[in-house]
């Protein structure tokens, strides 16, 4: 496995933590695992909006899914907005996971750490932290090869 790449950013505003979701959803092609990790009101859902904004899709469509675990949308690409919370662990052969991760469309999946196999995936990992009451450091990483372009591309997006 190639050493693992990442980018950190900070945020301070929901705004711009949705900037941040747009520019990388504008840069996806399909087929991508994205890991959101971060505590409970970290930012993770207002991450899904902006890059709802990046697939052509209405961000007002992305809602907390408290009682759906998956919601789908179809934009440019297909997002598959997953919630593991109420979930302590799970695995990729229940609720039908592996469909919605091996497919052509995009899988935003909030506490991703919850997912058994998680370690074994090939995925962008954004992790949001608190820094203060709006500000939010947030860390694009991947130890696979597929997603170093992504993250040398939201790098230079600035
Ligand atoms: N810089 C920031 N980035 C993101 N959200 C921020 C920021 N500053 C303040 N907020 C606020 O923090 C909250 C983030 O809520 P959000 O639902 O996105 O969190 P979450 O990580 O999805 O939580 P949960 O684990 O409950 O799903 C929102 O109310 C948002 O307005
Ligand atoms: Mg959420």
């Amino acid at each position: 496995m190639p050493p693992a790449m990442e980018f950190a950013v900070e945020s301070h505003s929901a705004r711009e933590t949705k900037a941040w979701g747009r520019r990388l959803g504008s840069l996806l092609k399909g087929g991508e695992i994205l890991g959101l990790i971060g505590d409970l009101g970290a930012g993770k859902t207002c991450f899904v909006k902006g890059l709802a904004r990046g697939l052509s899709l209405d961000p007002d469509r992305i809602l907390s899914p408290t009682f759906t675990m998956i919601q789908e949308h179809r934009g440019r690409l297909m997002l598959y907005h997953i919630d593991l919370y109420r979930l302590e662990t799970t695995r990729l052969d229940e609720l039908g996971l592996r469909e919605y991760l091996f497919s052509d469309g995009v899988a935003a999946v909030e506490w991703f750490e919850r997912l058994q196999e998680a370690a074994q995936l090939e995925f962008l990992s954004i992790e949001i932290g608190y820094t203060g009451a709006d500000s939010r450091s947030i860390r694009f990483s991947s130890s696979s090869d597929r997603y170093h372009a992504l993250i040398e591309q939201l790098r230079t997006h600035l």
